[in-house]
């Protein structure tokens, strides 16, 4: 039995790529690695002509087949409908959400090539793993085709109620889709609970628990909280927080004088980036004996800069946060660092190490795998808090964490003063909940669990060992 996985993005190990916070490609590759096979899906680049073969390159226990859009497929497809309709769609932004015939043709287009381009690759024993909303209709098109595998889809993201969902053009034909799989996870039961009430209600699907039937295939839809790497992750904040440290000290002075306030998000609106800052202005109007021996590090590599709303987003972020830090600053102390690029993972982990209270605010998250980090990465004798979103995935499992209304700066404001001032005693039996629930369901647990559900078998270590 092999794995193939399929998402829009691959990340090479030898391109030295630098992934960005969290996010699938981050554990899409733990999982890989661990279990070896072949993953496929979009090379990030453009060609002139569309790939017509694809040639897998092995690098270590996977292999990878990656395929080039051409500019028009990467607007339509990517930008268009995949970023301009149905993540804000997803993320209960209707107001954001942009539908254009076009993008919806290049969108199954690209999805039809892809299912062109996969099916010489396959062998019969494969088990086939679809992620995220770019590939919906990819098993509908892989079975056109003939394929019998076992298919899987894990979808990322939130998926919203019918009523927001069925706002979308074509929503019916495009949920539909979903029943060609054998299995659909998701990151909590409402999003599960969603996708089924969906299908029952825009396909007239039958439902019986988790499972949901609206044509020959019976479709299992399930949650399954995706996870990280938390032992790695921990041992490389141990090792990076030094090196982290320096940096920092060299910006915010002594170690001993300044607190440090961390968040890290690729440059998204459903990332609550701009209302979080606003939240951390108020927290030292109101707290004016903060100002001056706290800083806020916002780490926001930029995302998706040619879809408007990103590039509004990247504008109004450094209007807020120089409007703060020209209001509230000192000639020696800025409150409020927006820094807009990567990091490496182990300087993400020495960040994270450093700082005193983790704020993770996004305004809709599938799961928010950021907030896993935070607690991954904490000194376990005088750990930092984690300031989270209920609207995140990970506040499902997560509640250990200060829960807050992320569209309520004055309690985002309120939390982060009680971050700061909680007695250590207090932040070690939180932290020890926390990470205890984290190292429960990792990476390891999450593929496991998931693959075992997809083979139908409780035999994912039956899965080819690497070579
Ligand atoms: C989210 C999505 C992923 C996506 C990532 C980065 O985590 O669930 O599918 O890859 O964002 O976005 P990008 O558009 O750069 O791939």
């Amino acid at each position: 039995m092999r794995l193939v996985v399929v998402s829009n993005r691959v990340t090479m190990p030898e391109r030295g790529e630098k992934v960005a916070a969290g996010g699938l490609a981050v554990a899409l590759r733990s999982a890989l690695e661990k279990h070896g096979g072949l993953w496929f899906g979009w090379s990030g680049t453009t060609s002139a002509e569309p790939s017509s073969r694809v040639e897998p390159v092995r690098l270590g226990n996977v292999s990878y087949a990656v395929v080039d859009l051409t500019e028009a497929e990467r607007q339509s497809y990517y930008l268009g409908f995949s970023n301009r309709a149905l993540w804000p769609l997803m993320h209960y932004r209707l107001g954001l959400t942009d539908f254009d015939r076009s993008d919806y043709a290049g969108y199954l287009g690209v999805n039809r090539r892809f299912a062109k381009l996969l099916v010489p690759q396959l062998k019969p024993d494969d088990v086939i793993w679809i992620h995220d909303y770019h590939l919906i209709p990819l098993a509908a098109e892989l079975r056109r085709r003939g394929v019998t595998n076992r298919i899987g889809y894990f979808h990322h993201i939130p998926w919203p109620s019918a009523e927001v969902f069925g706002a979308l053009p074509f929503s019916a034909t495009l949920i539909s889709t979903m029943t060609a799989y054998d299995l659909v996870g998701m990151q909590t039961q409402t999003d599960a609970d969603n996708l089924i009430g969906g299908l029952v209600a825009l396909r007239g699907a039958h439902r019986d628990g988790e499972r949901v039937k609206a044509g020959p295939r019976e479709t299992v839809v399930r949650p399954f909280p995706i996870g990280i790497d938390v032992e790695s992750f921990r041992k490389l904040a141990v090792a990076s927080v030094r090196a982290a440290t320096q940096p920092i000290r060299a910006t915010t002075g002594p170690l001993g004088g300044r607190k440090l306030v961390i968040g890290v998000d690729r440059l998204d609106y459903s990332k609550g980036i701009v209302q979080r800052l606003e939240a951390f202005g108020q927290f030292l109007r109101s707290h004016p004996e903060h100002r001056g021996n706290v800083g806020l590090l916002q780490i926001a590599p930029p995302s998706r800069s040619d879809v408007p709303e990103y590039a509004e987003l990247d504008r109004q972020s450094d209007e807020v946060a120089g409007r703060l830090n020209a209001a509230l600053g000192e000639f020696d102390w800025t409150p409020i660092r927006v820094v807009k690029k990567a990091y490496s993972r182990s300087a993400l982990a020495g960040f994270y190490r450093r700082a005193q209270v983790g704020l993770v605010t996004p305004m809709r998250d599938g799961m928010n795998l950021v907030a896993k980090e935070y607690i991954a990465a904490q000194n376990p004798e005088d750990p930092g808090v984690l300031v989270l979103s209920r609207f995140a995935g990970a506040a499902h499992q997560m509640g250990e964490a200060l829960i807050v209304n992320p569209y309520d700066t004055h309690e985002v404001a309120e939390a982060i003063r009680t971050a700061l001032a909680m007695p250590q005693s207090e932040r070690v039996r939180r932290f020890e909940r926390l990470y205890a629930t984290i190292a429960a369901s990792d990476i390891g647990w999450w593929t496991s669990r998931y693959l075992a559900a997809l083979t139908g078998a409780e035999a994912a270590d039956k899965l080819a060992p690497p070579e």
